[in-house]
């Protein structure tokens, strides 16, 4: 069955129909279609075209349509152009002649962009929920080493000490502006198309303000051409998912490190590792790797679309069948991949011995001693200067921080007051970053206090 045909003389080839249907990946938009039909068969019905038993019929033939798919047979067979196509043909075995009415003053481009608005609606909700779960787990990591430290990074080297709560309420936040993108994708996705027709509106004077109501839309779109050639809220999705993506990226990157043999840091979980099939020592990070590698992926999709939109001329082309494969695949990538880095971080042991150790056999307090000779006084460039020879003599003889005594700092430079040499414990300088936002202990405590409350607050 086709939804058109009489213009032509005869049907599609096999390898144009081959090439052209969408019915093995859009069959996801089923839920969506069906409820998007049944709001439909009410507007038709308040329209005059349809009968109150009409529509009682249709309705009731595409909830058995529903049922009906749950079958694994139910797609086996079908060899319809998409999944619309598939819903008005089953809707014409079961409920008869009436099943032609139901295209009235309705296309296919507004029904696309209905459907799809439903799916994503759903999904903004459940990778919030996900995105929780991680954020979750990220809170109780931190709780279970309240005060571990940790060299903090840039360029790779050893920069400063920080908590090690603190460095986890870094991802944490990423989470949550994450979180807030799917809200504001959601909010963007969450405008009704239906009344919009093919491009240029409905012949039928549908009250869109209750179809909105009826499928729980907050607003109308507003112009029937950009209903039929957008897919900005499809782009939104994405980029949240790229972003969130590139997030899970870096922390895989960053346990990828602390969990090598090298760092020695971090222990992941039996449950989330894997051997070699020729090295009988090896517990190799897959879990993490993949969320890295995923991320490419993600991020392509991204890019995929981006393109296929960007030389379109309005309105609807059908080059925008091709959003489908990047957004299922996004989600569920994404979806998989938040699963996975809860379980991780879920599974993930500290050793806080050893970047304790990193950190005291570094250089990451020579800050911390600048800083001090500052407030006493000495002007921070000429601080940094004297911290910066003072390094510079200790990597030459050998000495680490915790081998200069008060007396000897004093006899290197008269700045240096005895009571400074407390700060040759990485865990001494940290308390002068009390700052809001700081790894001063107290100001960890409080964020992380102020994070359970937020996440606590986030409606998912
Ligand atoms: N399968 C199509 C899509 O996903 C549905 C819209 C078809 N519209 C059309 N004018 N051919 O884009």
């Amino acid at each position: 069955m086709k939804l058109w045909g009489g213009r032509f003389e005869t049907g599609p080839s096999e390898i144009f129909e081959r090439f052209s249907g969408s019915l093995a990946f859009d069959r996801r938009l089923m839920g969506a279609d069906i409820r998007g039909s049944q709001a439909f068969a009410r507007a038709l019905e308040q329209a005059g075209i349809l009968t109150a038993g009409e529509r009682a019929l249709i309705i009731e033939a595409l909830d058995q349509i529903q049922e009906e798919a749950a079958e694994p047979e139910f797609f086996a067979n079908a060899t319809d152009e998409d999944v619309h196509t598939l819903v008005i043909r089953k809707l014409k075995e079961r409920a008869g002649a009436v099943a032609d009415k139901i295209h009235t003053g309705r296309s296919r481009n507004e029904q696309v962009s209905l459907d799809l608005r439903l799916w994503l609606r759903a999904e903004c909700d459940r990778v919030r929920a996900l995105l929780a779960g991680a954020m979750q787990a990220l809170l109780d990591l931190a709780a279970r080493y309240p005060d571990a430290v940790i060299p903090g990074y840039t360029h790779t080297r050893r920069a400063q000490a920080v908590l090690w709560p603190h460095y986890l309420l870094a991802y944490f936040e990423m989470f949550a502006r994450d979180a807030e993108r799917f809200a504001e994708a959601r909010r963007r996705v969450n405008a009704m198309p239906l009344g919009s027709g093919a491009l240029a509106g409905s012949g039928f004077p549908f009250d869109r303000r209750a179809m909105a109501r009826d499928l729980g839309f907050d607003t109308l779109t507003a112009n029937s051409m950009d209903v039929s050639a957008d897919r900005d809220f499809a782009l939104d999705f994405l980029y949240a998912a790229s972003t969130t993506m590139l997030h899970l990226s870096r922390l895989a990157e960053d346990w990828i490190l602390y969990s090598s043999e090298e760092f020695g840091w971090l222990e992941l979980g039996d449950e989330v590792t894997s051997g070699s099939s020729l090295m009988p020592q090896k517990k190799n990070p897959d879990s993490l790797e993949l969320i890295r590698g995923k991320s490419g992926r993600v991020l392509g999709c991204l890019h995929s679309l981006m393109v296929t939109m960007k030389g379109l001329p309005l309105t609807y082309n059908r080059d925008m069948q091709e959003d489908k494969e990047p957004l299922f695949d996004a989600a569920h990538q994404m979806a998989g991949s938040l699963e996975m880095a809860r379980a991780v971080v879920a599974s993930a042991r500290l050793n806080p011995a050893r970047p304790l150790a990193a950190a005291q056999e570094s250089w990451v307090i020579a800050t911390d001693l600048a800083e001090a000779l500052a407030r006493a006084g000495t002007p921070f460039h000429q601080a940094h200067q004297l911290v910066g020879r003072l390094v510079l003599e200790s990597v030459r003889s050998g000495k680490k921080p915790a081998d200069w005594t008060a007396a000897e700092l004093q006899r290197f430079a008269p700045e240096f007051t005895p009571d400074m040499a407390r700060l040759l414990d990485p865990r001494e300088g940290m308390r002068s970053r009390e700052i809001l936002g700081g790894t001063g202990p107290q100001a960890v405590a409080r964020a992380l206090e102020e994070a359970r409350g937020r996440l606590a607050r986030m409606s998912v």
